[in-house]
């Protein structure tokens, strides 16, 4: 097979750990025997500083002749000055409604081994969590009427959350799939105490729940969930969520992993294509130092494997991989803790493929 890949590496960080995860793209198709070309696309701050807009037509139409697509990061400050619809970040917002990427996947998983760097105390992490946050991602108060207007009180801004049944029902069954594949359990978080797509939310829910009588459902308020989640993030299996409140407890839980940095995702749109991205942003202020750590991208690239390539063994060996580089110690500065060695973005991709390559040996000679 042949596939098609479209990379946007993006701006800060995202040019250098997309540069990682693209050896392991390279591994796979080594190890797989089949073939992957990858095609670099301009998007966000990078591709306004070239043409103008943080979108060319040319990325647009590369992603969609594309098998899936790996995106790094986009913004910064040097772009921060730009009227809202004109900022890198809607590269991102609008590849995900034109490309109909309706449902995020955002693991977060702590390694035993990464136990030191979380911020929590040890006997609440010490036997480490695996969650997946299921987040709404084109629809809710980021695609809701938006606008701001002169008042006799000065500006009034507004931003309106709306969800339709559709909407989340679809977004549902993808989180009560990914619950039959796990532990069972799911988690539905919103703030129906005050908001009315929130009730909606909670009616759809429990129908769709009766599709799947084999999971254990939880309605849960946003403001306890997020408070949950430092006192016990064990106790989580599947979070389903609608857009922003996703966003928000999908940066709390990773740093609960052990840095920000460590967390991948997957935007799927109910079929093969995805896009693949570390949940992290562009990080400016330690963009082109070889600082930042290149495993969300990574572990991005993973998902991509599994998803979009059907190379689920692929997949699994790079996770395995980025657990076995943790376990020897291997850190870059985000999640340094004592007793470990700090190395750069670059070597952190090396080290990864290195524990690949040993695998694939012993794989090999394996009688
Ligand atoms: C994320 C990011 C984006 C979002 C930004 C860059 C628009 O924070 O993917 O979590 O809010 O969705
Ligand atoms: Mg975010």
């Amino acid at each position: 097979m042949t596939y098609k890949i479209a990379v946007l590496p993006g701006d800060g960080v995202g040019p250098e750990v997309v540069a990682q995860a693209v050896k392991v793209l390279r591994w796979a198709e080594k190890a797989t025997g089949h073939r992957i070309i990858l095609t670099e696309y301009d998007a966000g701050g990078a591709a306004i500083d070239r043409s103008g807009t943080y979108l060319p037509e040319k990325t647009l139409s590369g992603c969609i002749e594309s098998d899936c697509v790996l995106f790094g990061s986009v913004g910064g400050p040097k772009w921060d000055m730009l009227p809202g619809g004109q900022r890198p970040e809607q590269a991102v917002l609008k590849l995900r409604k034109e490309l109909k990427l309706y449902a995020n996947l955002r693991p977060a998983r702590l390694y035993p081994e990464m136990a030191g760097s979380s911020p929590l105390r040890q006997e609440i992490v010490e036997n480490g969590f695996d969650l997946l946050i299921v987040r709404e991602l084109t629809g809710g108060i980021y695609f809701g009427e938006k606008g701001s207007e002169q008042t006799a009180e000065g500006v009034r801004a507004y931003d309106v959350e709306q969800y339709s049944e559709a909407e989340i029902r679809r977004i549902a069954r993808v989180a009560f799939e990914a619950a039959v594949g796990r532990r069972g359990t799911l988690t539905s978080v919103d703030k129906a105490n005050v908001l009315e797509t929130s009730r909606l939310f909670r009616r759809i829910v429990d129908c769709v729940a009766e599709e799947y009588p084999q999971i254990a459902v939880k309605h849960m308020y946003v403001d306890n969930a997020a408070m949950q989640l430092v006192r016990n993030p064990g106790q989580f299996d599947v979070i389903l969520t609608s857009n922003l409140f996703g966003d928000i407890l999908s940066d709390e839980a990773s740093v609960l992993t052990g840095s920000i940095g460590m967390l991948p995702s997957a935007s799927m749109g109910g079929s093969a294509f995805g896009l693949y991205e570390p949940i992290h942003g562009s990080a400016p202020d330690i963009a082109g130092q070889d600082a930042a750590n290149p495993l969300g991208s990574i572990l991005s690239a993973a998902m991509l494997l599994r998803f979009s390539l059907s190379m689920d063994e692929a997949a699994e060996a790079v996770e395995e991989a980025v657990r076995q580089v943790l376990a020897l110690g291997w850190r870059t500065a985000d999640m340094m803790q004592p007793g470990a060695d700090r190395i750069g973005t670059q070597e952190m991709g090396e080290q990864v493929i290195r524990a690949l390559n040993k695998m694939i040996r012993r794989t090999v000679s394996r009688p």
